[in-house]
């Protein structure tokens, strides 16, 4: 029996924007696919791969940030953002990789990083050799200390990624960075910033990019007297509950993101906005609004367990939350900042992902469940309205390289956490295409990450005709989204077994219906003609459902 139900059918019978139920890749460049063989990912490399993508039945890529940048992380620090950072390629190259895309019938997202630029930006070089109170100082926060020579940082807010969130300039004064040192927070107050960062859209609007995903969207705006957080903790993430925080979620973001929306409605086609903000569920249908972002990323599922309450909960709030600001819910398993969902779910409830890979204890992994696990979750996102963004490699199955030598770590966190994390480098680890050669056909040279030496067999070479991989299995799974899920956005939970049965159900307006077991034990299927997709492939003929499965029915 049916005991919720949420029908949010097209209107007028018009055709939905594409974004609304889209399924976007994620490409994390650096290590998506090395044409040029120094390395590092590029755009050549991703361009060589745009078969891979249109065979696995996408419908658009975000590429993580491509600009002109000295990596300090990962890209998230932009020198130039109308240039292409040189070890990932030039922006001819980049324009060709659009057109070839769209060719591919594929839409480009790019990645806009408004919130801070990297020290080397031009107009953080000009603010820095300027002298103190110059107008080019106001373009970020640029502020003199405390103290009685101003020794002490301006405020007492800490950096996402450990450490104050203020350096010192040589000569005195203090900026604001609320990431790593080399990414000085701008100063939105400004109007010269956003005017910009307009112009920036235009560029990338202007060679046809489809979108934008917008970094750290939550944090544009700093209280203009800088008050104190009063918290020495770094989990700062969780002050952004706070209703008056000095840099989470304050209510002047929204006039700038109207201001962008602007922008992207002069131009044709569906173009859109996705905002990776995170905020208290609450406030986030107000990024929702019709003049602000199309979409926003929905983190549940990332921060959620493998437990079926609790997926069955989010799946509930996500898809209501959504229809009441008249969207449609996105769903995210994992990304280039968290660790692989194929290790997360092999590990005890309860575990501190953060600091694991460093304290352990590594027995408990369970390397198999996670893989089944995360396969099963793979059908529950895909079988969901709404969007859905897949980060490269989910779709071999690959697990997080929680075991990098240190030596090897690239991640900022690594040492502003001053080594208390090892940081995110586990889950951007190369691509493995091939079942041997040198870094498994990611490119002819040396990897910037080493692949585990057992990497080949999780290769897409490895997957590609096996008919029970784990890319077989997204194959499939897209293949039967596109014909079953994506005509209308109806969603049905059902309720298939008693509570204590650990399972999960819904239905689409299709009729195809998706019953995941979260639970220790076999459980039967609910009538049905077809099974459509499992996630254990050997089970095909059973009428149960093992352990951390999920089939599609028909
Ligand atoms: C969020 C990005 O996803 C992450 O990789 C980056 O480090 C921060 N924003 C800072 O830009």
């Amino acid at each position: 029996m049916p005991d919720s139900s949420f029908t949010h059918r097209k209107q007028g019978g018009g055709e939905l924007p594409w974004w609304r139920h889209g399924l976007v890749y994620q490409v994390y460049i650096r290590s998506f696919a090395d044409a040029n063989g120094d390395g590092t990912g590029d755009v050549n490399g991703l361009r060589s791969r745009l078969p891979y993508l249109r065979e696995l039945g996408i419908d658009a890529i975000w590429i993580n940030p491509w600009y002109q940048s000295p990596l300090a992380d990962g890209g998230y620090d932009v020198a130039d953002y109308r240039q292409i950072e040189p070890r990932f390629g030039n922006l001819a190259q980049a324009e060709a990789l659009i057109a070839e895309a769209h060719d591919h019938d594929i839409k480009v997202i790019t990645d806009v990083v408004p919130n801070h630029t990297s020290d080397q930006h031009a107009w953080f070089r000009e603010a820095v050799t300027a002298a103190p109170g110059h107008p080019s100082r106001n373009r970020y926060h640029i502020l003199p200390g405390k103290g009685a020579n101003g020794e002490k940082p301006p405020t007492d807010w800490p950096s996402v990624f450990g450490g104050p969130a203020w350096a010192r300039l040589p000569d005195g004064e203090w900026y604001l960075h609320l990431f790593a040192p080399e990414q000085p927070d701008l100063n939105w107050a400004n109007p010269e910033v956003n005017e910009g960062f307009q112009d920036m859209l235009r560029f990338w609007l202007d060679r046809g990019v489809d979108g934008f995903r917008v970094d750290v969207a939550h944090g544009l705006v700093k209280h203009p007297d800088y008050p104190d957080v009063n918290h020495d903790s770094g989990d700062v993430l969780a002050t952004a509950k706070d209703r008056n925080h000095p840099f989470w979620d304050r209510d002047g973001i929204h006039d700038i993101v109207r201001t962008w929306r602007t922008v992207l409605e002069e131009y044709p086609g569906d173009r859109m906005m996705v905002a990776e903000a995170w905020v208290d569920p609450e406030r986030l249908p107000l990024y929702l609004r019709p003049d602000e972002y199309h979409q926003s990323f929905n983190f549940a599922l990332v921060e959620s367990e493998w437990d079926a309450e609790d997926f069955a909960a989010i799946i509930e709030k996500s898809t209501r939350a959504a229809a009441e600001v008249g969207s449609t819910p996105t769903w995210v398993l994992s990304n280039h900042d968290v660790m692989r969902q194929a290790t997360r779910y092999g590990l005890p409830k309860g575990t501190k992902l953060r600091t694991w890979p460093l304290t352990g204890p590594f027995d408990v992994l369970d390397v198999d469940a996670g893989a089944r696990r995360a396969r099963a979750a793979a059908l529950v996102m895909l079988g969901l309205p709404g969007s859905a963004y897949l980060y490269q490699g989910e779709e071999l199955g690959l697990p997080e390289v929680w075991d990098l030598p240190p030596e090897v770590l690239d991640d900022p966190v690594w040492e502003n956490s001053h080594h208390a994390q090892k940081g995110r480098d586990g889950c951007r680890v190369p691509i493995p295409w091939t079942v041997d050669g040198p870094s498994f056909g990611f490119g002819p040279g040396e990897p910037w990450l080493p692949q585990p030496e057992d990497w080949g067999s999780l290769s897409v070479a490895a997957q590609d005709d096996d008919p029970d991989s784990t890319l077989s299995l997204y194959r499939d799974a897209i293949a039967a989204r596109r014909r079953y899920c994506m005509d209308d956005d109806s969603l049905e939970i059902l309720d298939v077994g008693g509570p204590d049965d650990h399972v999960v159900a819904f239905r689409r307006g299709s009729g195809l219906s998706c019953v995941v077991n979260f639970g220790p034990g076999v459980v039967r299927l609910p009538d049905h003609t077809e099974v459509v997709v499992r996630s254990d492939h050997h089970g095909h003929d059973s009428a149960d459902l093992a352990p951390d499965t999920a089939a599609w029915l028909l």
